[in-house]
């Protein structure tokens, strides 16, 4: 996708440069001078989180503010990756960007002292939130259900979280709209909602990829509806996670796909490699 447009990406492991390691970071960014740094490191174990606290902040909120502070120093702009997760989920509409943050988590605090990290150091930065992240690389949900619908005959799911599952794919595509506008010099530093296009549930996410599974492996499992309550967990989620990703369409002229096109294409290329057989996934 990158390469189509000529952009030439280095990516680096925690090994390589540790975001919280200010020599380590201030050391990339002299010896690759990017035009441009995508933050997508982070703690992400939102239930280990509320017990390794700690580490949820070193990693979200102490190392966004060394590469803020690195990437201002030499100048360089920064798109930092955030979260649904910093909104409480009481409001029955798509939380907008200017809408009151309120994690109700270890995990949404640590990525709120994250953004406001990133927005007290840098005056050049994006920070763009996105939602319930899958695709085909890493452990995420979709790998996740698509193992279950091997192993089970019944998954059950929570239906009463709403929010917008989005791939990784349209992620990617995303922040390749936003790269060549900062080359060119436009100021479109902001805070923006960028997700999968639509709204469903956690239940409706996993029968999709059931659905979408389904012609190719012959299982297919009954998908039950439970509630949070039946469903316990160590953090609390948001109960509405919907963005409303307009600001981001309107500056940058992209949306993504419709979630469950997104979903289905991804499965079948998920299901289709585990079969040894690779897809042609644009
Ligand atoms: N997953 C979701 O549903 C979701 C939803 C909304 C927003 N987001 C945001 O999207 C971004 C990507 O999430 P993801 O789910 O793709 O994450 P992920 O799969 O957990 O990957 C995060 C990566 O960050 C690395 N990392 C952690 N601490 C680091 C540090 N101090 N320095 C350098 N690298 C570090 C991790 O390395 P190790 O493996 O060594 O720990 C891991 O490779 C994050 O900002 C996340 O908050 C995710």
């Amino acid at each position: 996708m990158a390469a189509r447009r000529e952009i030439a990406i280095t990516a680096f492991t925690r090994a390589q440069s540790d975001i919280s390691d200010q020599t380590a970071v201030a050391a990339a960014l002299a010896e690759y001078r990017p035009s441009l740094v995508v933050n997508a490191a982070a703690y992400t174990n939102v239930d280990r989180a509320e017990t390794e606290t700690s580490a949820a902040f070193q990693a979200n909120a102490h190392g966004p503010a060394v590469l803020a502070s690195a990437c201002a120093d030499v100048e360089i702009p920064l798109v930092h990756i955030s979260t649904d997760y910093v909104f409480d989920g009481s409001k029955a509409r798509a939380y907008q960007e200017s809408d009151p943050i309120n994690p109700i988590n270890a995990y949404g605090h640590s990525k709120a002292a994250g953004e406001a990290a990133v927005r007290r150091l840098h005056p050049r930065h994006i920070i763009l939130r996105t939602s319930w992240l899958y695709g085909e690389f890493g452990h995420n949900f979709l790998k996740t259900i698509v193992r279950l619908a091997q192993e089970r005959e019944e998954l059950r799911v929570v239906a009463d979280q709403r929010g917008s599952p989005t791939s990784t794919r349209d992620l990617a595509a995303a922040i390749l709209r936003i790269a060549p506008r900062l080359a060119m010099g436009e100021k479109v530093w902001e805070t923006y909602h960028f997700t999968g296009s639509g709204v469903t549930t956690w239940h409706g996410f996993a029968s999709c990829i059931v659905a979408a599974q389904a012609p190719l492996t012959g299982r297919n499992p009954r998908v039950t509806t439970i509630t949070t309550a039946e469903f316990p967990t160590p953090a609390r989620r948001p109960a509405n996670s919907e963005l409303d990703c307009s600001l981001f369409e309107q500056t940058f002229g992209f949306r993504a796909r419709a979630w469950a096109e997104e979903v289905t294409e991804i499965t079948q290329a998920v299901v289709l490699a585990q079969q040894g057989i690779a897809a042609h996934v644009a």
